[in-house]
């Protein structure tokens, strides 16, 4: 018993511990409530109000976070939906166009616009380059009735939601993280954009009923190391210098898939260097007007033995016209409900302009239009994904789309200049 005794506490004594022992428990279960509560409340204020540090780094990585803010999209948003998707001519199309706030997407979305077709933009407004100049083409397609629906492609809940709103007959597929050498920088961004993108708005588009026609843009970039030029469709493209054109190239397999399994009509636009006013400010044409006014030496790139490098530079009022003929001649997509009913239109075509220019040209006519020498600094061509030459043959599209590019470098970089003057203040205000 004493053993006993000493062993085990009496009961009077397993009474008074117990509740000792279930105070100090009561004391940490309300510690510990009290700091659980105030991390749920913490996180909470993360998830919802914290601001993202970068555009481009949050919209690339947290489509969810949008997907919890569609959900608070309410009347008025899907108002102005409809009212931008409301189709004003005979025979109109309704078009949603990806990357709308983008240099193209802009272009072909107030063009479509102005003769009457329906319009829903979709863009991300990532910090790629200066975003105001995003919000500043935004502004200017909010004015012609156009509006831009701020989510990513990858979002499929938000793009489920806009194809419930509105039977969109089209999709104009523009959004992609460009750039030949940010992809060192950046990789994860081409993928994020150009492959899980691309996929998620096609998932979304082959279970769409009716299934819309896609008209998307690939690259020239596709072409990679090919040495034969001009360039044709049935050149090789499996040898691509850069990952932004492995992942255009992978969009082109993508889209034979989604075609041949789904029933959906694609037509990938290799576009060759588009340039214009609202352009892109990491293209040469921009960044060199900058420097330029600025005083500041501009490299001028040379390929091996002194090689000359040269762009098929190509206007933005041509291209636009070969993205409307694409969109006009898409034949619809056979699928419904996610099921394919019979063979599907699929077709690929080079819009250029046919009329490779050595880049040194084009700094030439960049002193004359903007009345200044530029400090030209020529240097080897860094292996940094950028190929040496680029040229269009362009009979398919000629023959199929009817496309004629009419606009020659120098009238078209005058049109920038004179479009670049005016935005920046006659370079007093400068690009960033
Ligand atoms: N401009 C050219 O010379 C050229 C040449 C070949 C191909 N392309 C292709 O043409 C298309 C348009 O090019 P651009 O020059 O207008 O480029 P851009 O960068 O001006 O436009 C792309 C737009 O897409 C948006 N975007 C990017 N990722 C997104 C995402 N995940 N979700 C939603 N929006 C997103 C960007 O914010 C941007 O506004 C791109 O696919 C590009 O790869 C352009």
């Amino acid at each position: 018993m004493k053993h006993n005794d000493g062993m085990l506490p009496s009961p009077g004594k397993f009474k008074s511990e117990k509740s000792s022992y279930s105070r100090l428990r009561h004391h940490f279960s309300l510690a510990k409530i009290t700091f659980w509560s105030l991390v749920f409340v913490f996180l909470i204020y993360v998830s919802f109000f914290r601001a993202p540090s970068s555009a481009s780094q949050t919209s690339h990585s947290d489509p969810s976070r949008r997907s919890l803010r569609t959900s608070s999209y309410g009347d008025a948003w899907e108002k102005r939906v409809r009212a931008s998707a409301k189709i004003r001519s005979h025979n109109g199309i309704s078009v949603l166009v990806t990357g709308a706030a983008g240099f193209v997407g802009t272009h072909v979305s107030a063009a479509l616009k102005r003769r009457g077709d329906g319009i829903v933009g979709i863009d991300n407004f990532n910090n790629y380059y200066d975003p105001n100049l995003k919000r500043a083409r935004q502004a200017l397609l909010e004015r012609a009735g156009v509006y831009i629906v701020e989510g990513d492609i990858n979002d499929e809940k938000l793009l489920r939601r806009l194809f419930d709103i509105v039977a969109f007959t089209h999709v104009m597929h523009l959004a992609a993280q460009a750039g030949v050498r940010y992809a060192m920088e950046n990789p994860s961004s081409y993928v994020h954009s150009n492959i899980a993108g691309l996929v998620s708005l096609l998932e979304v588009c082959k279970s769409a009923n009716p299934q819309p026609a896609i008209v998307w843009a690939s690259s020239s970039s596709v072409y990679g190391l090919n040495t034969k030029v001009p360039f044709s469709e049935k050149d090789r493209t499996d040898q691509p210098a850069s990952l932004y054109a492995a992942t255009k190239k992978a969009g082109e397999e993508i889209a034979h898939t989604y075609n041949h399994i789904y029933g959906l009509s694609l037509t990938g636009l290799r576009f060759f260097t588009v340039y214009g006013p609202w352009g892109r400010p990491d293209m040469a044409y921009f960044f060199f007007s900058k420097d330029i006014l600025k005083g500041k030496s501009i490299p001028i790139f040379e390929g091996p033995n002194h090689g000359t490098v040269a762009r098929d530079f190509t206007y933005i009022d041509d291209i636009v016209k070969g993205c409307l003929a694409s969109l006009d001649t898409a034949e619809k997509s056979t699928g419904s409900g996610g099921k394919k009913k019979g063979p599907a239109q699929l077709r690929v075509f080079n819009l250029g302009n046919t009329s490779p220019v050595p880049v040194s040209e084009l700094v030439s006519i960049l002193e004359r239009l903007l009345k200044v020498k530029a400090k030209k600094l020529v240097t080897k061509m860094p292996r940094n994904g950028d190929v040496q030459f680029t040229h269009a043959n362009i009979s398919y599209a000629q023959k199929e789309l009817h496309y004629k590019p009419t606009t020659d470098l120098q009238t078209g970089l005058k049109k920038f200049v004179r479009w670049y003057l005016s935005y920046y203040g006659n370079g007093k205000k400068s690009a960033q």
